[in-house]
């Protein structure tokens, strides 16, 4: 009770600040996404995505290192691929020789410390653009779980160490991890999308990748963006299923999602934050509208203050550079 109480007492300066801060941000924190293309010397900005690139194998491992040297821990690898290698049932996915598994040795072989994590969904590979395959109108859910198991397992023979299922078909998780196991990768990671919305906020990546749904939507495989208890279910049903780590999707819009599962669960919480949402701050930005890189820590530590572990977020280096 006032005067006894003076809550600006402890706002008073930098020191006194700092030594009360309930969370911390660093570059740990980060999952850094990269988006690969075939080709050589190929640096391709993401119109929607303003400062962010489409990289050719040969310049993701020096993209990696300095990444490593701004102390970020982990990278979330997809692959733009080319058309001609698009149908239905995701035949490119499980090529051992693939742009995913190529991308994933070189990275290991170049920084081998860095936690490489692969995006594993049909998506990209996709003729109709949706993350499972396609029979009438339908997202067939076993059929494409036996199609993930092996993306995933080819993932992690090309050296991944964790896998990041983003399809959000049913099951999925179990069948990789029996997989894993089956196959002796006792020690493979999965890092699950568990609530992973139907969001228009994925936009931008789908430009970034070429891998916008031909037909229809995802809502019936992600979650409506109405339902918060359903996110408890799919998160639990994860855990059981093998999963080492959970993820929401989108992040600020659902970051009372995070703090729900932070009081629901133990394991680690990643939350990402999504192509819309980093176009969203780089366009007020450039209207000179927000500044730029103070609004980006201060969302950044909302994702922490929520209950976040980790963020797989695209200003990853930008703000490893600031910390
Ligand atoms: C693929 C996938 C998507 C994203 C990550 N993995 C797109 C989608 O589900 O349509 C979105 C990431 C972003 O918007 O930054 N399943």
């Amino acid at each position: 009770m006032f005067p006894l109480n003076r809550n600006r007492r402890l706002r008073q300066s930098p020191a006194v600040r700092a030594l009360v801060r309930e969370t911390s941000l660093s570059p740990a924190d980060f999952i850094a996404p990269i988006f690969v293309v075939e080709g050589r010397q190929v640096r391709e900005e993401i119109p929607s995505m303003p400062n962010y690139y489409r990289l050719s194998l040969d310049l993701v491992s020096a993209e990696v290192k300095s990444l490593w040297t701004l102390g970020i821990k982990s990278v979330l690898v997809f692959v733009k691929v080319p058309d001609a290698l698009k149908d239905n049932r995701g035949k490119e996915a499980v090529n051992p020789q693939g742009l995913m598994q190529r991308a994933v040795a070189e990275i290991k072989s170049t920084c081998p410390e860095m936690v490489v994590m692969t995006d594993v969904a049909l998506d990209p590979y996709s003729v109709h653009g949706h993350d499972g395959i396609v029979e009438g109108s339908t997202i067939v859910n076993d059929p494409t779980v036996e199609v993930l198991t092996q993306m995933a397992l080819s993932h992690i023979e090309a050296g991944a160490d964790f896998v990041a299922p983003s399809d959000m078909m049913d099951g999925r998780v179990l069948r990789i991890r029996q997989a894993f196991e089956a196959a002796g990768h006792t020690n493979a990671g999965i890092l699950s999308y568990s609530a992973k919305y139907a969001s228009a906020y994925y936009g931008p990546f789908r430009d970034a990748l070429d891998s916008a749904p031909g037909f229809g939507d995802k809502k019936t495989y992600q979650m409506d963006y109405a339902n918060r208890r359903e996110a408890i279910v799919e998160a639990q049903n994860d855990i059981d299923e093998g999963a080492d780590i959970i993820m929401v999707k989108p992040g600020l819009c659902y970051l009372d999602i995070v703090r729900e599962l932070r009081d629901a669960v133990e394991v680690p919480i990643a939350a990402y934050q999504v192509s819309g949402e980093y176009a969203q701050l780089k366009a007020a930005a450039q209207k000179g509208w927000l500044d730029h890189d103070a609004v980006m820590i201060e969302q950044l530590y909302a994702f922490k203050r929520a209950g976040a572990d980790l963020i797989a977020t695209y200003f990853a280096a930008d703000a490893a550079r600031l910390l």
